[in-house]
This record gives structure tokens, sequence and C-alpha cells, in this order.
């Protein structure tokens, strides 16, 4: 018999973490890696003082409320923290935390990768090499767009979006932005910024999102204000579909109206809107902005920090609620 604590851990994790787990902890894991149905979630829960949750378990308030009154804590494997309600674990007593600064680097690469790829029409080319169908080079093959110098938009000035701009700078793009509050000078290195989304717009180039996904964020990015873009824009996401409009974002694509798109979020992943798949000028990930070996494990030990710190009775560094 161990007075360890049971944690309910959803999702396989990298070894080392796992490892860890198995030390401090009795850990109830998932070598499947199978996705749990809420009825199963709820019914490994019991007993458990603690659930190591990622992104793909949808933990609403009716969830919440079913939860066994053992659970003291949720310490999640993701920055983003939409998959849950933390109003309905504030009420019940249950302390909430995330994993945000060890995925920035990793998420900031990808919007790079993205923006690339949108801008250099990365899909069709792989497609072609791939097929077999790649006949010929001519000037006028496979002409993409330059981003070197161009203006490199940023809606969310948090931790991912300040790194993704110190990256976008080495391509010699200048950093405009828009945030709840305005960074101080050091921060804010040069980058400009506007009070308004619909001040940032006209002057994005690429526009790259890394705000939260809040019922006020959600949809953010609609056909009014993909309209105020400039021509030959690129819209690049690696934050959550949630911020989009999917069927404005595909009809400004079709259109014309912008010029290419690179998504590693969707709505509804991972069965996502099926008119992405059509785009030739989308370059499209499935979901892998943290998805380093690095920061597998950063995310998995900043999560086991926070759990360390609820059952040692002190305050979590990354608590939420
Ligand atoms: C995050 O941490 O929010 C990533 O999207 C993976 O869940």
């Amino acid at each position: 018999m161990t007075d360890k604590p049971i944690v309910l851990v959803t999702r396989k994790l990298a070894q080392a973490v796992e490892a860890r787990l198995e030390r401090d902890y009795q850990p109830r894991f998932n070598p499947d890696d199978r996705l749990y149905s809420r009825a199963e979630l709820l019914e490994l829960a019991a007993g458990a003082e603690a659930i190591l949750p990622c992104h793909t378990e949808h933990l609403s308030a009716e969830v919440i409320a079913r939860l066994p009154d053992s659970v003291r804590a949720i310490c999640n494997y993701s920055v983003g923290v939409d998959h849950v309600d933390l109003e309905a674990a504030k009420e019940r007593g249950i302390i909430v935390t995330n994993t945000p600064d060890v995925l920035s680097d990793a998420t900031a690469e990808i919007a790079m990768l993205l923006m690339l790829g949108a801008a250099r029409r990365a899909s069709e080319g792989e497609r072609l090499v791939r097929s077999a169908t790649w006949k010929d080079w001519s000037p006028s093959f496979m002409v993409g767009l330059q981003v070197t110098g161009k203006r490199f938009g940023v809606v969310g000035m948090g931790r991912v979006g300040q790194v993704t701009a110190r990256r976008a700078r080495g391509f010699g793009m200048e950093i405009h932005y828009h945030n709840r509050r305005r960074l101080d000078p050091d921060t804010e290195a040069g980058a400009i910024y506007h009070q308004t989304l619909e001040d940032l717009l006209p002057c994005c180039d690429v526009l790259s999102l890394h705000c939260p996904a809040t019922p006020a964020s959600q949809g953010l990015l609609n056909a009014e204000r993909l309209a105020l873009l400039p021509p030959d824009a690129i819209v690049v996401n690696t934050a959550r579909g949630a911020l989009v409009d999917d069927e404005a974002l595909i009809a400004a694509l079709t259109s014309g109206q912008i010029a290419a798109i690179g998504l590693d979020v969707f709505n509804n992943e991972p069965n996502i809107h099926p008119g992405y798949r059509e785009q030739s000028n989308a370059f499209l990930l499935p979901h892998i902005g943290s998805a380093t070996r690095e920061t597998r494990d950063a995310m998995g030990f900043r999560a086991l920090d926070n759990m360390d710190a609820i059952f040692a009775g002190e305050e979590p560094r990354d608590r939420v609620a």
C-alpha cells in the first residue's frame, strides 16, 4: 500500500515524464493512447486526486460537476485551457494549471514553417515531387511570395507571440501587433502597436494569430476583418481554430482576396472543415506546434512541477483557476 496520490493521466506521455509520474505518484496511464469517452474519463477518475489531461479532453462544466470529490487538481499538459471550464472548476474548488513558456519556441518554429510553407507554395510543390508529376522548370513555375522585408502582424503579443515576432525579425520583417495591453518599450523592441484589430489588419502582409480562445475571441477572424487585410496577405494560425470563421477564411482564399494560409489548428479537430483540403494555397498541419521531443518533455515536467506544488500545499506556478 502506498499513500502516493492517484493521478489520472489521460494520454500517453514521454518516457521521462511517465517515469517521474511513476516515481512520485500512483499514475493511471493510458498505454494505448486512446481518446477516452466522457464516461470512461469519469470512471477512470474514481479515487484520483489529480487529473493530467491534454487539450483533447473536454472538461466541460457538466464533466467537472460529475468528477469524484477526490479530485483536487487538474494539471493540464497544455498552455491553452479552452478545453476546461475554469469557472466550474473554481466553483468545485479544483485547482487548474497550465504549461506556459515551455512551448513558445516550438510553436514559433511552426508559425515560421506555416508562413514560409504558405508563401512558397510548399504543399503544392511537395505533392508534385512525391506524385512524380513534376515535369519541368521555368521562370513562371511555382512562383510564390517573398516574406523578407514585409510586415508581420501579431494578434496576441503574449509569450508565443513575442518569440514568433523575434523569429520574423530574422526575415527583416517589420512587426505590428494588437494586444489587450501595450507592451513596455523594451519588450516591444520596435514593434508597432495597434489599439484595435481593425487598425492592425491593413498593416499585415502576414497575419499570425497567438491569442487564447475565449468566448470573446471566438470567430475573431471573420469576413469583415478578412476584408481589411491588404492584397496578397497570408494568414497563419498556431493558436486555436476557434479564432477563425472557417467559411469566411475559405471564401477569402477561394476568391483570391487573400493569397495563402498556413494552419496548424482547426475548429473541430481532427474533423476539419473539408473546404480547407481543396485549397492548393493552404499549407496545413495536424496541430503539431508543440510536438518536439524537448518541448513534450518540458510540458510534462512543467505540469508535474505544478502538481508537486499542489500536493506540497504550495501555490502552483501556473495556476489558472
Ligand atoms: C497547447 O499547449 O495549448 C497546445 O495547443 C497543445 O495542446
